[in-house]
């Protein structure tokens, strides 16, 4: 059996070796650089698990073969997995035009009974909607009965996504029809030990990956923010209370943070939400959440007063510790507020050297040891470094983002030590 994967991105080329592991593979991506050091075995994900060594063995014995060539890729294979990224445009509509170009390929190129693949994050119906009717265009075969196709969704996080997908979760799959759904299945059991599960249609697939963290934590981590709210009108800590909480093993309140990032969670809302405008609850959570950053400025400035001229250090790019990924990351908003209230911004990430960090946030870079510069500093990402930081004692604040440091280490030397629902330090 011949595979292609059509984007070879953080998923995608995860993916495109554990399909090697079972057949030869045509990885097919639109960036050049990429495709030449994927050709020559070396990785483009240095940090993610197993990718750089399987990727290497792969190359090496013939089993992954990478092109721009996107027609060769779809005419030479039987089974096309698609994992282009869809995101959101300007007017926060969802833009298929990655899925629109990669189904157009593949339809040009379909035979009969070959499978198709979608793993990329849709809105509900787009599999059978959007790509279905352009292969069917294309093809002039019928989906279900001539050529099948199945969503198949990824249910991971870089850097452990073989392992997830391998082991970890259950591959969740839905057919355009049952067929489609059986012929995935064969597939699939093939490569993942947890097992595999076959819903009622591709849209149940759709939305159990759009369920979990488009929507249930999407809400969860609104209500946590209206919680910090009322911790914070009274002597009250909210990690007391969220950790007390869920001692009862039914309950699962989620930390407050200084906002949400990545290319999924303040994505996947609104692709539920452009097709549910009556989402009430989603709705506010929208508000809610992309209100984060500003609600922590102004509990800065509610605490220490105005930030015109304020030297003020903000460590993290990334928008989770650990990682280096940026897209969406709540950085950016920090920096434009903090850029309008007149302060001195100075950035930190150990993940992007000094001309990255510089080049994406028009900030000047600073390093951990000349924090004593500084009036404050905003840890905005729960790199596992900063929980070593040893602040200086001339700080007149630090506010904890991710709500993850020791409050008592930083009061200590007489800091105030601010986070969203924890104004009781
Ligand atoms: N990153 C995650 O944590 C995660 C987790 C689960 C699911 N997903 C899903 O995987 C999808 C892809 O995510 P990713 O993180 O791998 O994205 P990515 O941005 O890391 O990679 C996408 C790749 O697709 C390529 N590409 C773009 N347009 C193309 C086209 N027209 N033809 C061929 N290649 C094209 C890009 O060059 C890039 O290499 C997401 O949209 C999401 O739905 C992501």
């Amino acid at each position: 059996m011949k595979f292609s994967v059509f984007g070879l991105g953080n998923i995608g080329l995860p993916l495109t070796c554990i399909f090697a592991s079972i057949g030869k593979v045509i990885a097919a991506d639109i960036d050049k650089n990429k495709v030449e050091m994927i050709n020559k075995g070396v990785s483009p994900l240095p940090n993610e698990e197993l990718v750089p060594e399987l990727l290497k063995k792969y190359v090496e014995e013939k089993k992954i073969e990478t092109t721009t060539d996107l027609e060769y890729a779809a005419k030479n294979s039987d089974v096309k997995i698609i994992i282009v990224p869809l995101v959101i445009d300007k007017n926060k509509k969802p833009d298929f035009s990655a899925i629109i170009s990669v189904s157009e390929v593949i339809g040009r190129n379909l035979k009969k009974e070959d499978l198709v693949i979608v793993s990329t994050t849709m809105p509900i119906g787009a599999t059978r909607n959007v790509v279905g009717k352009i292969l069917e265009r294309k093809s002039k075969l019928k989906a279900g009965k001539d050529f099948y196709l199945v969503y198949a969704p990824e249910q991971t996080m870089n850097p452990h996504v073989i392992k997830d997908l391998t082991e970890n979760y259950e591959q969740i799959i839905g057919g355009v029809n049952k067929k489609s759904a059986e012929k995935a299945k064969e597939i699939y059991e093939k490569i993942n030990k947890k097992g595999v599960i076959v819903v009622r249609n591709c849209e149940t697939a759709e939305l159990i990956k759009l369920s979990g963290v488009g929507l249930y934590r999407y809400v969860n981590i609104a209500l946590a923010a209206e919680i910090a709210e009322i911790c914070e009108k009274f002597d009250i800590d909210y990690i007391e209370v969220m950790e007390n909480t869920n001692l009862v093993k039914f309950y699962h309140l989620h930390k407050p943070t200084i906002g949400i990032g990545g290319h999924c969670a303040p994505v996947y809302p609104y692709f539920v939400f452009n097709q549910f405008k009556d989402f009430k609850l989603l709705k506010n959570s929208i508000k809610i959440n992309e209100n984060l950053p500003k609600k922590s400025i102004d509990l800065i400035k509610k605490s220490v007063g105005n930030l015109k001229n304020k030297k003020i250090a903000v460590l993290g790019l990334s928008y989770r510790g650990n990682v280096k990924e940026d897209r969406f990351s709540p950085t950016y908003e920090i920096i434009k507020i903090l850029k309008k209230e007149g302060a001195k911004i100075f950035i930190h990430d150990p993940f992007y050297t000094k001309e990255e960090l510089e080049n994406k946030t028009k900030a000047k870079y600073v390093q951990e040891n000349e924090l004593e510069k500084m009036d404050g500093v905003i840890v905005a990402t729960d790199h596992e470094e900063y929980k070593r930081l040893d602040f200086p004692k001339n700080l007149k604040f630090v506010f904890d983002g991710k709500s993850f440091l020791d409050p008592e280490k930083i009061t200590e030397k007489g800091i105030k030590y601010l986070a969203i629902g924890r104004l009781c330090f």
